[in-house]
This record gives structure tokens, C-alpha cells and sequence, in this order.
């Protein structure tokens, strides 16, 4: 995909899991890749150091996006490293599956604000400061789609998520587009923690596939997102999740 070549990609979440798959490829399609995490240094230090590695340009900024504060800083630096920024991903995000009757106050406003006020914090910066022509990909979730028993307000938090796409896609101008992957199960330790081999192999023959998605075949379809080829859709929620919803 040569045109996310020299493109400043700004990717939260990055340290593991979807976000660190991401990462690394668009460093490899020669982009500028920004790895935002939260807590874990030493991965995010892996996935920088594997991308340095191989003579392709990352910066690691620890930003808490769930803090307003600190996503301003998050924006402030990357703009001074690389100049400016063409793409946002916004991919940090938590799950804790309970029962909605088990859910205490602090669950409920750790899973809005990791998952929701990150985005409002993050796109009220992107209409300041995403390069004219960007593009913004938040990452939703199939959970929106589907009544799984433990999933009422991680699944509310990416209804929200999806919410604001839509309606953000028709406030911003300027020629930038927003979107928002709604990816299915999905190989990561958000996904896999606590599931039995059992559960799993049930959950892998709800989709056409019969398997749970790897990180990469999330990957494949934000590179295009990402890329200029993908610039006629805006506003649209898109479903990656080998037909399971
Ligand atoms: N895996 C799935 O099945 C699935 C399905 C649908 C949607 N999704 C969505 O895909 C996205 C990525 O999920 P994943 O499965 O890759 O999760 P993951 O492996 O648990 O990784 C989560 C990432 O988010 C970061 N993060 C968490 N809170 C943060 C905060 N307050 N500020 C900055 N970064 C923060 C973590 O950083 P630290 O390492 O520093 O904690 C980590 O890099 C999420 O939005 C998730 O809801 C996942």
C-alpha cells in the first residue's frame, strides 16, 4: 500500500495485542508509526525496538487516553517528533465481562472512560489538529451486535463508540474521513483471558469460519482504511468478523 508511505499514523493501544500487530505493519508500509500505551513499558519497548530493528521510524509516547490532559500531550508530542498527523487509530480500550447485576459504579466508568471518553478526548484534538485529508479509525466491537450474556457495558461503551463515528464523520470537514472497524473475536489477551479451550471452540463456530480472528486479519483492513484508496467511505461502521453478526 505505497501510499501510507511517510504517512504519521498515531495508533493508542499499541503496546499489545491488536494495536502492537498494527503497528508493525504499518511501519513496514513505511509509515511513521506512534506506539501510545498506557501501563506496560516493556512491551511497547518490544514492539518499538522490533520496528527500529528493521530500519523503520516509531516513537513511543505513554499517555493515559482516558485522561484529557494527557492525550493533549500525546497529540503536542507527536506533532513536534514527526510534524504532524495524518491518521488516528483510536484502538486503546478494556473488557471485563460480568453479569450487569455484578458490575459495580468503578466498572462501569473505567470501561466509559477507557473506551469512550479516550475517543471524545482524542477526536476534540483531531479537529484541531489531524492534518487536512486525514483519516480517523475507532475501533468498535462485533459486542455491539450481539446479546451475549457479561457483555451490557462493554458492548454499551462501543455503541458509543459507534455513535460518535457518525455523527464526528459529518462535524470535522477539512477533507478528513471517520470510520470505525467493528472487528469479532479476536486472538488477544483482552479476548483470550479467563476462556476455556471449550468456550473457544464454541465462539469459533459462530462466525462463516469457523475460527477466532488473528490480530493480523484486523490489521489488513485498517491498512486500507488508513490508506487514501479508502477515502470515500466516512461514517460507516464496519464489521470485521467473518460473518458472526
Ligand atoms: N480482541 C478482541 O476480541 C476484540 C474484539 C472487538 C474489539 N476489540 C477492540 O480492539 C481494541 C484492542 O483490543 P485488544 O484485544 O488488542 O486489547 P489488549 O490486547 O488488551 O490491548 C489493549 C491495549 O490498550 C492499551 N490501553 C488500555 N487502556 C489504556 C489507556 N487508558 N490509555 C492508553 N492505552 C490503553 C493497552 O496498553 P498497556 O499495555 O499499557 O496496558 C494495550 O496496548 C480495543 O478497543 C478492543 O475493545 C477487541
Amino acid at each position: 500500500m505505497s501510499n501510507l508511505k511517510e504517512k504519521v499514523i498515531l495508533i493508542t493501544g499499541a503496546s499489545r495485542g491488536i494495536g502492537a500487530h498494527m503497528a508493525r505493519a504499518f511501519a513496514t508500509h513505511g509509515a511513521k508509526v506512534v506506539i501510545n500505551y498506557a501501563n506496560n513499558h516493556t512491551r511497547a519497548e518490544e514492539v518499538l525496538s522490533d520496528i527500529r530493528q528493521r530500519g523503520e521510524t516509531a516513537i513511543l509516547v505513554k499517555a493515559d487516553v482516558s485522561k484529557e490532559d494527557e492525550v493533549n500531550q500525546l497529540f503536542e508530542t507527536t506533532i513536534k517528533e514527526f510534524g504532524r498527523i495524518d491518521v488516528l487509530i483510536n484502538n486503546a480500550g478494556m473488557m471485563n465481562t460480568k453479569l450487569l447485576k455484578e458490575n459495580t459504579e468503578a466498572d462501569f466508568n473505567d470501561h466509559f472512560n477507557i473506551n469512550v471518553k479516550s475517543i471524545f478526548f482524542t477526536m476534540k484534538q483531531a479537529a484541531i489538529r489531524l492534518a487536512d485529508n486525514g483519516i480517523i479509525i475507532n475501533i468498535s466491537s462485533t459486542a455491539t451486535r450481539v446479546m451475549f450474556p457479561g457483555y451490557s457495558i462493554y458492548s454499551a461503551t462501543k455503541a458509543a463508540v459507534d455513535q460518535m463515528t457518525r455523527v464526528f464523520a459529518r462535524e470535522i470537514g477539512r477533507g478528513i474521513s471517520v470510520n470505525a472497524i467493528a472487528p469479532g473475536p479476536t486472538t488477544t489477551e483482552l479476548f483470550l483471558n479467563g476462556k476455556s479451550e471449550e468456550l473457544l471452540t464454541q465462539i469459533a463456530s459462530l462466525n462463516a469460519f469457523g475460527r477466532i480472528a488473528a490480530p493480523e486479519d484486523i490489521t489488513k483492513i485498517v491498512l486500507f482504511m488508513a490508506s487514501d484508496d479508502s477515502k470515500w467511505i466516512s461514517g460507516q461502521i464496519i464489521a470485521a468478523n467473518g460473518a458472526m453478526a
